[in-house]
């Protein structure tokens, strides 16, 4: 099966895992890439009504738009009871690495705020340890150079992400050569760098549960 079809796939498995969740007055958070472009195609499909969403991308706001669904401001809807999202990887523990849509302080946000955070991808995400898959970080412009030499210091290896604007009007620097045995440690010493506004480490505030598909069909991952 291709990697596109096991997107799909867990998209589908994801809305029958929280089909009974959603309703006509609940907003839910809904996040960014291929894997959450599925996800919002399922829901279109479906037909269900639910009570609006906040996006985590101007992407993300767009594709929701195109099949009826209100956008919402996060400082109005309190609380989500739901967030779904893909990510980039993710250990055993349910800590991933996100932000290779450059949507990661956006993402990290509408997580905190959500109870229970889904989070869907393909079996080729998962891995024992973070880390090989770059660390996206999103940084203030002017201090570009400054968090690079501190990533250095903290035995990465970063590269700016040549072109790319977040929707918050930021850079984003890739931290390559990492083994990350302790991702909440290294989330707080990454986000304790001025400049930094986040880092792509979803560790502190990590997924509930996680869908992968694979080819053997999709199975679920839970913090027990
Ligand atoms: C965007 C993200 C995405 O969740 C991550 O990049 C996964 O993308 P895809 O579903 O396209 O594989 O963190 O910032």
């Amino acid at each position: 099966m291709s990697q596109d079809a096991k997107k799909r796939q867990v998209a589908e498995a994801a809305f029958d895992r929280i089909r009974d969740m959603l309703d006509a007055n609940t907003p839910i958070g809904i996040g960014t890439g291929s894997t959450a472009n599925h996800f919002i195609d399922v829901l279109g499909e479906s037909g269900l009504q639910i009570g609006g969403a906040v996006a985590s991308s101007d992407a993300t706001k767009n594709r929701l738009v195109q099949i009826g669904i209100e956008i919402l401001d996060l400082n109005s809807t309190g609380s989500l009871s739901l967030y779904v999202d893909g990510a980039d990887a993710c250990d055993p523990r349910l800590n991933l690495i996100k932000g290779g849509g450059a949507a990661l302080t956006r993402e990290k946000i509408i997580a905190e705020a959500s109870k229970f955070f889904l989070c869907i991808a393909d079996d080729s995400k998962r891995v024992d340890v973070l880390g090989e898959f770059p660390l996206p970080i999103e940084v203030i412009p002017m201090a570009r150079s400054l968090v690079g030499r501190k990533l250095v210091e903290l035995g990465g290896d970063p590269a700016y992400r040549q072109g790319v604007i977040t929707d918050n009007g930021n850079v984003i620097i890739d931290v390559h050569g990492l083994s990350i045995v302790d991702p909440q440690a290294l989330e707080t010493a990454i986000n304790q760098i001025p400049g930094v506004v986040t880092c792509g480490l979803f560790a502190h505030r990590r997924a509930d549960s996680i869908l992968l598909a694979s080819d053997a069909g999709v199975i679920e991952l839970t913090r027990d």
